[in-house]
């Protein structure tokens, strides 16, 4: 009879451990730009509420290159700490091989994703991230000093930087002499690279590599759009620019300070937010051209979410993955953060684009974004991005002339490649 007892109850236990499984504790790691933070926060609670289990946020630097060195250290050593982890669109060959597949966990959820998206996240066939946010340079403006001195938003570089000149001057006559033309990304870190690209694409001067693999940074209408942008520094940008990240740049702009800022589309919600001094004096338009004849270029960015093979949890990092990627997430990030959706179907969303219309408006800018050669040069391109915004980060505080500095550069992109780029 005991041992009767003793079976039922052992069935009872194990059919409750089936039932109920023990809640996992999932640590995640999103960035903390402005209100990233805490739009990442409201959606893994959400999901713990609905799931049972528990999501702890891990802070990561806001900086991608030491975020990316910090994520090679911990995956390197096959360190579990983080079972989600935010990763940047150009990441996924540097990183894929320490992250699951997520086709099995998808359940069709890839097929409402930009194509685009889901292929640069493909590794050898495996799903190694989910897209969670489309980004892309874009040109911020205030609006009310353009109207003010009768300006136009600037079509090309030299008009933006005239116009920069301009204002900046008359501004400072009136008494704010904190006052600058133009604020963008220039610490040698990956949010240069982005910057330096839509410079040189914009006066057509390539991607520092094409799509063949050539290495193509050194010419001269690169030479002349670096030239360009070395002449801001002192002038329409401060001298500080050069130590400057997207929180920096932001700092400056919605303080009231600038009059122009190069950002991602993440700074719109903010300017616009209760507390901005600059709420509704603010607008969006692409990136200027190079020249006449050049075109506007927005570096393509973005994040997805991958979850660790080192995870002890990996089934329901996934599930946190597929819920944080949704249709229902995408839209609440969009609407609270100006987060870009990665679903085609919510790019007419009217409260989407109420919210933050230049998403509809600037579609064109998106689609036509310019990729950083990331898939082209594989396990190579953290080198190749490094080299290159170091080379760039020289020629901008004028230790080397544009020409020279690309001549250098290209030397050691040559010697990085070797034989062939490392898939
Ligand atoms: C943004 C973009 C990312 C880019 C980074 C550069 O986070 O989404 O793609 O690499 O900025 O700072």
């Amino acid at each position: 009879m005991r041992s009767i007892v003793a079976f039922a109850c052992a069935l009872m236990t194990s059919a409750l451990l089936v039932t109920a499984p023990r809640a996992a504790e999932i640590s995640l790691s999103c960035s903390a730009l402005g209100l990233e933070h805490e739009i990442c926060r409201a959606g893994a609670d959400r999901w713990a509420q609905q799931s049972g289990h528990t999501v702890t946020l891990v802070s990561t630097p806001n900086s991608a290159t030491e975020r990316l060195a910090l994520y090679q250290q911990l995956l390197a050593a096959g360190a579990g700490d983080i079972d989600v982890l935010q990763i940047d669109v150009v990441w996924p060959g540097l990183l894929g091989a320490h992250f699951i597949d997520l086709t099995p966990y998808a359940e069709g959820a890839a097929s409402g994703q930009f194509e685009t998206m889901i292929e640069a996240n493909t590794i050898d066939g495996r799903l190694v991230a989910m897209p969670w946010f489309a980004d892309a340079g874009v040109l911020y403006a205030r609006q009310d000093l353009l109207d003010a001195y009768g300006r136009e938003m600037p079509q090309t570089w030299q008009e933006l930087s005239e116009t920069a000149q301009y204002v900046q001057e008359r501004e400072r006559e009136a008494g704010n002499d904190d006052f600058w033309g133009y604020v963008w990304q220039g610490r040698a870190y990956e949010g240069l690279t982005t910057n330096a690209i839509e410079w040189i694409a914009s006066h057509g001067g390539g991607t520092i590599v094409d799509q063949a693999g050539e290495i193509t940074v050194s010419n001269e209408a690169a030479a002349q759009a670096l030239g360009k942008a070395a002449g801001w520094v002192g002038t329409i940008s401060p001298p500080g620019v050069l130590n400057y990240a997207e929180e920096e740049a932001r700092g400056v702009f919605q303080s009231g300070n600038a009059l122009f800022m190069r950002n991602w589309p993440y700074a719109w919600a903010l300017a616009q937010a209760d507390d901005s001094p600059i709420r509704g004096k603010v607008s969006i338009a692409p990136l200027p051209r190079g020249g006449e004849d050049g075109r506007h270029a927005a570096a393509l960015g973005g994040q997805s979410l991958a979850v660790s093979r080192y995870s002890q949890h990996p089934q329901i990092a996934a599930d946190l993955v597929i819920f944080l990627t949704s249709q229902e997430e995408q839209k609440r990030r969009a609407i609270e953060g100006s987060f870009n959706p990665t679903l085609p179907a919510l790019y007419d969303d009217d409260e989407i684009l109420a919210s933050a219309s230049f998403i509809g408006e600037l579609s064109d800018v998106f689609a036509n974004a310019v990729a950083r050669p990331a898939a082209a040069t594989g396990q190579d391109y953290s080198r190749v991005s490094n080299a290159f915004f170091n080379a760039v980060h020289g020629i901008l505080s004028g230790e080397q002339e544009p020409g020279a500095g690309l001549q250098s550069l290209e030397r050691e992109l040559t010697r990085i490649k070797r034989r062939g780029w490392t898939q």
